[in-house]
């Protein structure tokens, strides 16, 4: 296939179609002009139609609009009652908002390994990190691969657990035929402008559940009754309401987003089916009970013994210079962050409660996964399908001219 593209070569992967994100689409556009042209720029007809429809569309009683996807975090904690010096299982391998959430309340973040197959909380880990002052779990549904409801559930049931799904990268995501979201307690969406649902920035909490719903939805609205205007406030706590023009746009993106997530699975199963006959790529698994995927990163284990021992970050280079964008990701797992070092958790929780250092932490999954990740971002899955297939032939070309790489 000729000269890598890094050492001068052409690319193997010209000009792909990927399409610019966010869009300003027309409906986007017709909405806003009409959000900003009523009198209703705060609560009011935008919010509602957004949470009933993103409520419906992810098979939910309940849906509370919120200005981005770390108070919807917050908000979640806050109603299902978390205390000050309670201890809450988190993520290692996620965006830090799903860890640092938990100290934003007061509470001890207890961090639990990653399985580096799914991406995803690894059920053994977060058996072992209960322990008597456990009262819940924040998990992700990592780059919208569903987490394994299977093994969790009773888990958090047989330890009276609550559970908040971190679904900022799940929108449209199923287990079993159900949208993710609420099987737990609380779904907590981003809707944060590289997401695949975006508004700017946004989110939502989800919840089947009509008393946590009207306690988030009290406590997002500075303590305000639900559906309550004025001056009678029942609960000490924040604002966090989302404006009329995030609605607006958000219900325009909505309306796209079934079948650009039908777009994107095709064409993963394209990568998929590819990547699976090289050597060093290695892909989530196949799960059956994984019925409809969303989108937000995706990505692969890089294995350097596939690539003649190629380190991962000179892979991605090289692939970068193929035409392919895909980068890294996460560099250390959220408890090497310096926002984790000791003191500074402990300003945010009441006197006298333990905190563990995190630096002394080591959690196999979640490092493999700093060394070995390869992203790439959802507007890639909306590529035509022929520029699709130009990416595994760009990985195999790196892999087959590797040499090149290897004498430098
Ligand atoms: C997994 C995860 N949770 C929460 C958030 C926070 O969302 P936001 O940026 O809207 O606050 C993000 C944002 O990237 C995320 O990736």
């Amino acid at each position: 296939m000729g000269k890598l593209a890094i050492t001068g070569g052409p690319r193997a992967a010209e000009a792909l179609s990927v399409p610019e994100w966010p869009q300003p689409t027309d409906t986007c556009r017709e909405y806003l002009l009409e959000a900003f042209e009523s009198a209703d720029w705060c609560r009011g007809p935008w919010i509602e139609r957004l949470e009933r429809e993103f409520a419906e569309f992810h098979d939910a009683e309940h849906a509370i609009a919120v200005a981005n996807g770390t108070v919807a975090i917050e908000l979640a904690l806050r109603a299902v009652g978390v205390e000050p010096g309670d201890e809450v299982l988190v993520p290692s391998y996620s965006f830090i908002a799903s860890a640092s959430a938990v100290p934003a309340v007061g509470a001890v973040p207890r961090f639990v390994d990653t399985d580096p197959a799914t991406y995803n909380v690894d059920p053994e880990s977060v058996r072992e990190a209960i322990t008597e002052d456990t009262v819940g779990l924040v998990g992700v549904h990592f780059a919208g691969y569903p987490m394994d409801m299977d093994e969790l559930l009773p888990i958090v049931e047989e330890h009276d657990l609550f559970l908040i799904e971190d679904a900022a990268h799940a929108q449209g995501s199923e287990w079993r035929g159900e949208k993710v979201g609420t099987f737990g307690d609380f779904g907590t969406f981003s809707f944060q402008e590289t997401k695949s649902l975006p508004s700017g920035e946004g989110g939502i909490v989800i919840t089947d559940d009509d008393v946590l719903a009207e306690r988030a939805s009290t406590m997002q609205n500075i303590g305000r009754a639900q559906g309550e205007t004025g001056y009678r406030h029942y609960h000490l706590s924040s604002n966090s309401r989302m404006s009329a023009f995030q609605a607006a746009v958000a219900i325009g993106q909505l309306e796209k987003l079934p079948e650009e997530n039908e777009i994107r699975e095709a064409n993963e199963a394209i990568l998929l089916e590819a990547f699976a006959d090289i050597d060093g790529i290695e892909t989530k698994p196949r799960d059956d009970r994984i019925t409809a995927r969303g989108y937000c990163v995706e990505n692969v284990r890089y294995d350097p013994e596939g690539f003649g021992g190629l380190p991962r970050d000179r892979f991605i280079e090289a692939l970068r210079a193929e035409g392919v964008p895909v980068y890294d990701g996460y560099e250390v797992p959220i408890y090497r962050q310096p926002a984790f070092f000791r003191d500074q958790v402990r300003r945010l929780l009441p006197p006298g409660i333990e905190v563990p250092d995190y630096r002394n932490l080591h959690l196999p999954g979640a490092e493999e996964l700093c060394a070995r990740n390869v992203s790439y971002s959802h507007p890639l899955l909306l590529a035509d399908e022929p520029d699709i297939r130009t990416i595994p032939e760009a990985v195999r070309k790196v892999q087959t001219n590797v040499g090149e790489l290897l004498e430098g």
